[in-house]
């Protein structure tokens, strides 16, 4: 029985003002914060007010709408979006959709700051910023209703980190499968990896299956190989940060062991994320810049300390995944199986992209 899901959002933009849900709040908390200026937007990209990799170029150009508004009411030179356009690069290094939207916006803008007036550019930018938003949404969809034609009828689940509504426009890439799946009237239930140290899985991923009643187990991220090994998974689905020209893929730590997993006992791994997420100018996955972030999100939890004061703790956020572990990307425009550069070359250029 076909079923009608929630549409979470986490953004809104009204009267050219954006408020994020607050995902550091989360689950204990619903708390809606204005972003009002762009040094706002990149902190909140950099503490990971919000997060996932869809979400951050999303946001980011919207930051960069923000920042421009900023400049023409304070009278400041238009030069000066330079500098936010840098400050918001320097967020988080690793998701190539925050580059992809800001080069987007950046060249829209360049284009239109001689040829509008000062009032048309600002609505002109926000409007450019809108169009991402909702063609990540849009995008989303249409990877659901790809991807979830591969998930059996009767099926467990296993995701990594948060890669739904909260990582994206809405609806999700990896996550977004399975509601289509769940939509689509399937019996599923969903295996969420707890992703130390932020616990996107268990504050996030976990937040958005229980709006929408889809069954599901949190487990720790080391019971993955248990429940594998027992046979117990059917099809893990994780999304990207960035996946290089030979087919490579950026993604939360802990995403490379699932793969090697899925390998050793021969289950189907999936990648689901929007082609913005495609970086063709970097040929492998040893050339992705990876995040290491503060050793404290280790140490600490919930805000409480967890290892000696003196422990050196190393916090790489994300890890490779080489192509010849993953069975297929879902995109939004279909599916690419055996995964290689010339494969992917010709799946975006037959379709224009
Ligand atoms: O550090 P985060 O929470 O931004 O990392 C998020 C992920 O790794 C997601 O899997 C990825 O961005 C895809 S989200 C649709």
């Amino acid at each position: 029985m076909a079923r009608r899901l929630k549409d979470i959002r986490p953004i809104e933009l009204k009267n050219q003002k954006l408020y994020v849900l607050n995902q550091l709040k989360l689950p204990k908390e619903e708390e809606w914060i204005e972003l009002s200026t762009y040094e706002d937007v990149a902190k909140a990209i950099k503490d990971m007010v919000i997060r996932g990799a869809p979400l951050i170029g999303i946001v980011g150009a919207y930051g960069f709408a923000i920042g421009v508004k900023n400049l023409i009411n304070d009278g400041k030179p238009l030069d000066e979006a330079k500098n936010i356009l840098e400050t918001l690069k320097n967020t988080r290094p690793t998701a190539i959709n925050l580059f992809w939207a800001l080069d987007r916006i950046w060249k829209k803008f360049e284009k239109w700051k001689t040829q509008k007036t000062k009032k048309e550019l600002i609505k002109a930018l926000f409007k450019e910023a809108n169009r991402i938003d909702l063609e990540d949404y849009h995008a989303n969809k249409s990877i659901g209703g790809y991807g979830q034609v591969l998930i059996p009828k009767k099926a467990n689940i296993l995701t990594h980190c948060n890669t739904g509504a909260l990582a994206t426009s809405g609806w999700g890439t990896a996550l977004g499968v399975i509601r289509s799946a769940f939509e689509d009237g399937k019996d599923i239930t969903v295996f969420v990896d707890e992703t130390r140290p932020y616990l996107q899985g268990a504050r996030l991923t976990a937040w958005e299956l229980e709006q929408e009643g889809i069954p599901y187990y949190l487990i720790t991220d080391n019971s993955a190989g248990f429940l594998i090994s027992k046979g117990i998974i059917d099809v893990i689905i994780v999304g990207a940060d960035r996946i290089t020209a030979n087919g490579d893929v950026a993604n939360k730590i802990g995403t490379y062991t699932l793969s090697v997993l899925a390998k050793t006992h021969n289950i189907p791994f999936y990648v689901a994320a929007p082609t913005s997420t495609f970086d063709l100018e970097t040929q492998s996955g040893t050339d992705i810049p990876i995040e290491q972030r503060s050793e404290n999100e280790i140490k600490t939890c919930g805000g409480c300390q967890i290892a000696p004061k003196n422990t050196k703790a190393l916090n790489y956020s994300f890890d490779i995944t080489p192509a010849e572990n993953i069975t297929a990307i879902i995109t939004e425009k279909g599916l690419i199986s055996e995964i290689n550069k010339e494969n992917i070359q010709k799946f975006l250029k037959y379709r224009g992209l």
